[in-house]
């Protein structure tokens, strides 16, 4: 029996970093107890629901609210008239466009909306909506960027439509939104002039919806006697919110109070505004009363933040040996109906430079043309930092149409140009400089787990069978080593809509030793309240159980910028780590004074300062946190607390290694992912547990995108994919298993070395399982098809390429 307690139980009992401490979260959710913001019920309550266009492209002749306003329960039907002696029929986007709150004179997109219905109650509300009446006059739709840049294609923003200078730089066409360039153009078309190899090839990342379960929606509430604006939301970055809710309304910034309770899972397309928001808080400050809108499944996919929608032709030119000498990227952006897409104010087209990927490319240029079309307007990062899943899937499809160029194969062809280790940090040809990175040992760990030599054996064995009529089924390897660029970012280049991109941690300490955290982000599942408590106990020495967490509450939370595209922990759990060593610093000259030694005399050990030399002389966290609070301390105030603005000095860059094995049915199309091994470098690891939770969601939703997932519109512009009949969000039983591992390659620049991790397995899975399906067609001559590879579209490569006999 052990008489005393260890270090090692010491370190043991703070649940602290690298612990797979459980969710304290899930206590509340697997109760029923979780508050989201439907659950909000305040007296008096009403409803907004919304009348919304069924044309993509027409002009509004009439709104009629007569019938409307005689439905029993309907009190106001708002329309853009109303707004616009507000000033609040058009609102700013992220981008730095406008944005119709309500139709005015004209809709963009199917499922604008057109006029927000006021009742007291949800049903009246949805009768409301149904009598009023519009009239519209049915204009020309362009859905096809390409067709929108021609010289005769209808011109959608008649807004703005004498503009010759864009958000970035002159337009060239009323549809045409901006151009941004990065890199050296000449030197890399130098560079493909006179390469032994080039492959060239247009890779398409489809359109599709972070579609989380919780939908978008808000509680807005005037108090006419206080003046005090509250709103509860699914945001992902409430003070943001309120920052332009005060501007955008003239209500002083002090008056709001914005709150984002529970959030069912945001992966992005919770950060941008919605016109939801913008009617229900005119509904409640002209009537008085709270005002809820929540809107259905059918109006998330149709009208919010759609993601992706990229068209990008690339030529990557090689030696003859498979060394790349230069790489070339044109990519045209479709936006929709208005640049509303969320990315920091010098990036249009997100971190897309980030397309050199994992490898040494001497030279680079990326172009990148944003387009409207008649589709709803977004562009958000999907699980992804800033259209980097874009970049990876652009840069892991050209590695494997180089490798069929070379006939060579594709984990030699990575393995050759991977950036080494001792090139790091390392300064990419679009920008970036890499904190830190270790690919080669990642990438052969990865082959060596899955046995890469016997599996292509085996794949070479199936074709045999496959080509004497044996089997039907072929075998996909997928590959893919991804670079991550996360944690947004340095305030010197990152903005959103002027505000800086630091974050904040504030942490109290309480006499007897238990603490109070709040952050500027907001957690929408990630596991915030568990992992960032972890972070606090290995920093200052009190258990993570005595630690609570309080995030997206503008009104105590210190300022921050909220959490998407990874930036948390890189951010976040950055100040979070050095708010802790403010409050330890603290604790030490304390500790010092109580142990009667001077400040230099006391050293850390874990959860207490004891005299150097002398071990058995310490003071507890707890006792000094008691003494804070307790003695007059000769030079320091009283209390123990602190606050930690970080302004990071760079992103970090997470990197991995997938592999995936698929089976395919030539004749039906059906797939099967036999294995799929995720490794994933996150700099130091806080929570193992959690940080395989976020693999395999980021992987299972990397499998929708891939094999189903799809905003479809046909050439009227009607979105053909607003249910989830036709939105395919895999259930336990397509999801595939997966088998995650990892390395460690710290963050040298961040306070305790972590990464992001929620974005990769998106970034990473996407192309993964896309090379799977390109890699078993290898064979039969296929280079390149598109996303989504659902049952008919490989069903389709198979009888193109002549296997259906
Ligand atoms: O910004 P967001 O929370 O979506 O992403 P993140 O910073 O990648 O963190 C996702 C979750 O993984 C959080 O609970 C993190 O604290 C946890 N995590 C971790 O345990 N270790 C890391 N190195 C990175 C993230």
């Amino acid at each position: 029996m052990k008489d005393e307690i260890t270090p090692e139980d010491r370190v043991a009992n703070l649940k602290g970093m690298g612990s797979s401490r459980k969710r304290v979260e899930d206590v509340r959710f697997t109760q029923g107890k979780g508050n989201y913001v439907d659950d909000i019920k305040l007296d008096g309550m009403l409803f907004g629901d919304f009348v919304r266009s069924p044309y993509a492209h027409a002009r509004v002749k009439s709104v009629n609210k007569e019938a409307a306003l005689a439905v029993p329960g309907v009190l106001a039907v708002l329309t853009a008239e109303d707004l616009e002696p507000l000033g609040l029929h058009w609102m700013p986007t992220l981008a730095g466009d406008k944005q119709m709150v309500l139709a005015d004179g004209k809709v963009l997109f199917q499922g604008q909306e057109v006029a927000y219905v006021v009742a007291t109650d949800r049903y009246a509300a949805a009768d409301g909506v149904e009598a009023v009446v519009v009239e519209y006059e049915e204009l020309p739709v362009v859905v096809d960027p390409f067709k929108a840049l021609e010289p005769d294609a209808p011109i959608l923003r008649e807004d703005i439509k004498d503009r010759t200078e864009g958000a970035h730089g002159p337009v060239r066409h009323n549809n045409h939104i901006f151009t941004w360039e990065q890199g050296d153009k000449d030197a890399t078309e130098a560079a493909l002039a006179e390469a032994d190899v080039v492959a060239e090839e247009m890779i398409y990342y489809h359109r599709t919806h972070p579609c989380p379960l919780e939908t978008c929606g808000c509680v807005a509430s005037m108090d006419k006697v206080t003046g005090k604006l509250t709103l509860w939301g699914t945001f992902q970055a409430p003070h943001a919110i309120r920052t332009v809710v005060s501007l955008i309304s003239g209500i002083a910034e002090h008056n709001i109070r914005v709150i984002s309770p529970d959030i069912g899972g945001g992966f992005g397309n919770k950060v941008g505004a919605y016109a939801g928001y913008v009617c229900s808080v005119v509904a409640s400050i002209v009537t008085g009363k709270p005002v809820k809108w929540v809107e259905d499944r059918m109006e998330n996919l149709m009208s919010t933040a759609f993601a992706r929608d990229y068209w990008m032709k690339g030529r990557i030119a090689a030696t003859k040996e498979g060394k790349i000498t230069g790489l070339w990227c044109h990519t045209t952006a479709d936006h929709g109906g208005f640049d509303a897409c969320a990315d920091p104010t010098k990036f249009p087209a997100g971190f897309m430079n980030i397309c050199t990927g994992s490898y040494d490319i001497p030279t680079a240029y990326l172009a990148v043309d944003g387009v409207y079309t008649n589709k709803a307007p977004g562009g958000v990062a999907y699980r992804c930092s800033f259209r980097v899943t874009e970049a990876a899937y652009f840069i892991e499809r050209m590695i494997e149409v180089l490798a069929i160029k070379l006939n060579m194969d594709a984990a030699e062809l990575r393995r050759i140009n991977f950036i080494r280790k001792d090139q790091f940090p390392y300064q990419s040809a679009l920008g970036w400089e890499y904190d830190s990175g270790d690919y080669h040992t990642a990438w052969e760990k990865a082959l060596d787990a899955v046995g890469y030599d016997a599996l292509r054996a085996e794949q070479a064995q199936r074709l045999e069978d496959f080509k004497a009529g044996k089997t039907r089924k072929l075998i996909g390897i997928g590959l893919t080593h991804f670079t991550e660029i996360v944690g947004a970012g340095p305030v010197k280049n990152c903005d959103i809509l002027g505000l800086g991109m630091f974050d904040s941690c504030e942490i109290r300490i309480h006499p007897t030793g238990s603490a109070i955290a709040r952050l500027g982000t907001i957690s929408q599942g990630q596991g915030h309240a568990t992992t960032f408590a972890q972070i606090i106990a290995s920093e200052i020495g009190l258990p993570a159980d005595d630690i609570t967490l309080e995030e997206g509450d503008t009104d105590t939370a210190p300022y921050g910028l909220g959490t998407y595209g990874s930036r948390s922990t890189p951010v976040a759990g950055a100040a979070t780590a050095m708010a802790a060593r403010k409050i330890r610093a603290k604790a030490q000259m304390i500790a010092a004074y109580l142990l009667e030694v001077h400040d230099d005399d006391v050293e850390w050990d874990v959860d207490r300062f004891a005299v150097k030399g002398a071990p058995e002389r310490f003071k507890t966290m707890k006792e000094i946190a008691f003494a804070a609070y307790n003695q007059a301390i000769p030079g320091l105030e009283p209390g123990l607390e602190a606050v930690s603005y970080y302004d990071p000095p760079n992103m970090t860059y997470p990197f991995g290694a997938y592999i995936c094995v698929m089976e395919i049915d030539v004749d039906t199309g059906e797939t099967e992912v036999r294995s799929f091994y995720a490794l994933d470098d996150c700099g130091t690891r806080i929570n193992p547990m959690i940080i395989d939770g976020q693999i395999h969601g980021g992987a299972t939703e990397g499998y929708a995108i891939a094999m189903g997932q799809e905003i479809a519109y046909d050439e009227m512009g009607n979105n053909k994919s607003a249910t989830l009949m036709d939105f395919f969000l895999p259930t336990a039983w397509e999801t595939p298993t997966y088998t995650t591992d990892f390395t460690v390659t710290p963050s040298p620049h961040h306070p305790i070395g972590a990464k992001g991790v929620g974005e990769s397995p998106n970034v990473g899975s996407v192309p993964c399982f896309s090379n799977a399906v390109h890699d078993a067609f290898r064979p039969f001559g296929l280079v390149q098809s598109h996303m989504p590879h659902d049952h008919w579209r490989i069903w389709k490569i198979a009888r193109d390429l002549g296997l259906h006999g």
